[in-house]
């Protein structure tokens, strides 16, 4: 337990708002940042929120004056995928030049210690045989990866100058909702398959395209890895410890180490929401890797992290709880 203050920056977003409750519950006094351009207030169930913006000077200056910060986590970003190909400019703007104002904010009032989240966007095309594990080649395919590379890039050369200490956590795809049930999903857009599918399933007449079925897996859809949210948050809380104890700046991808097929989610979400998922099969989308599936063994041996919800009826099912009320 702790009474330290953690910046949670994005703390309203869906990632940022479990790991803000979870903060809580370890004793830690979360302040939360959010502008709410994706998030919702109602998601901080934890801590201190401030709607503010990282671009905003005297927004940041307010809280590093007012709250003696042990750590930051940094989940603010913009994460359209398909958006960041349209229009970088918003994605390097918020993703890149607000992290060097946070960064910088940070250099001013001695805090040193920062979790990022990172993206599996940063390998790109993988290589083959998946899993991904550290060390494979960052070549990311889209201008959303290469923020995330140049955010990592930049902790580096902080940390080797400045002594930031950095744990980047690298998520596949994150998913499911609070198994108690208290944080809903407010979001507007999803970007993420599962809660796209029981997004179709909730609004009537709402179709599913799945891009290409004939690719090398099973049954000709792609796999995906799929880390609950949950566990997610678990791995966040060692790695902070750890750099609170002490603990050296790394890196960490995080999955669940098993890969679902396209057609795999939609049968469980037809099981586990009893309706039947509205689909049709269209052809391969342009960068879609047939398999993507995350090594964390490093995470698992270094942090003693393991993931404890990594069946996919009960992510589904926690992400239904979450977004059908
Ligand atoms: N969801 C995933 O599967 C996934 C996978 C890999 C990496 N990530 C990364 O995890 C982080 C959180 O993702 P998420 O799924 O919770 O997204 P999200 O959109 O739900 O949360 C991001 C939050 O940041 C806030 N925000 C954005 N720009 C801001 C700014 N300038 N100032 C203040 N607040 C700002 C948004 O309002 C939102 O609440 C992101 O950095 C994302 O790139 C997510």
């Amino acid at each position: 337990m702790s009474d330290k203050y953690i910046l949670v920056t994005g703390g309203a977003g869906f990632i940022g708002s479990h790991v803000t409750k979870m903060l809580g519950a370890r004793g830690y006094h979360p302040i939360i940042l959010d502008n709410l351009s994706h998030g919702n207030e109602k998601s901080v169930i934890a801590g201190t929120f401030i709607k503010g913006d990282l671009s905003h000077d005297a927004d940041l200056e307010k809280i590093f004056n007012t709250f003696s910060i042990s750590a930051v986590m940094h989940f603010a970003a913009f994460i359209d995928v398909g958006e960041s190909v349209i229009n970088p400019a918003k994605y390097y703007l918020n993703n890149v030049f607000n992290t060097c104002l946070l960064l910088e904010k940070m250099r001013k009032y001695h805090v040193n210690i920062l979790i990022f989240s990172s993206s599996a966007a940063i390998f790109g095309y993988p290589n083959n045989p998946n899993p991904i594990n550290e060390t494979h080649p960052y070549r990311p395919i889209n201008p959303y990866g290469q923020t995330k590379l140049a955010v990592e890039n930049i902790l580096k050369d902080y940390s080797n100058a400045y002594g930031l200490k950095f744990s980047c956590l690298r998520y596949f795809n994150a998913a499911g909702g609070d198994p108690e049930g208290k944080i809903k999903n407010y979001k507007q857009k999803e970007t993420n398959l599962i809660p796209q599918i029981l997004n179709s399933v909730k609004t009537p007449g709402k179709q599913l395209k799945i891009f290409g079925t004939d690719y090398p897996t099973s049954d000709g859809t792609c796999v995906r890895d799929y880390i609950h949210i949950e566990d997610l948050g678990s791995a966040h809380i060692i790695t902070l410890e750890k750099l609170l104890n002490g603990g050296d700046s790394t890196h960490y991808n995080l999955g669940n180490g098993n890969g679902f097929t396209i057609r795999q989610v939609i049968e469980t979400v037809e099981i586990v929401t009893n309706q039947k998922v509205n689909f049709i099969e269209t052809a391969r989308r342009p960068g879609d890797p047939p398999i993507l599936i995350a090594d964390s063994s490093k995470a698992c041996r270094e942090l003693g992290w393991h993931p404890e919800f990594s069946d996919l009826k009960t992510i589904i099912s926690h992400a239904w709880e979450a977004l059908k009320n």
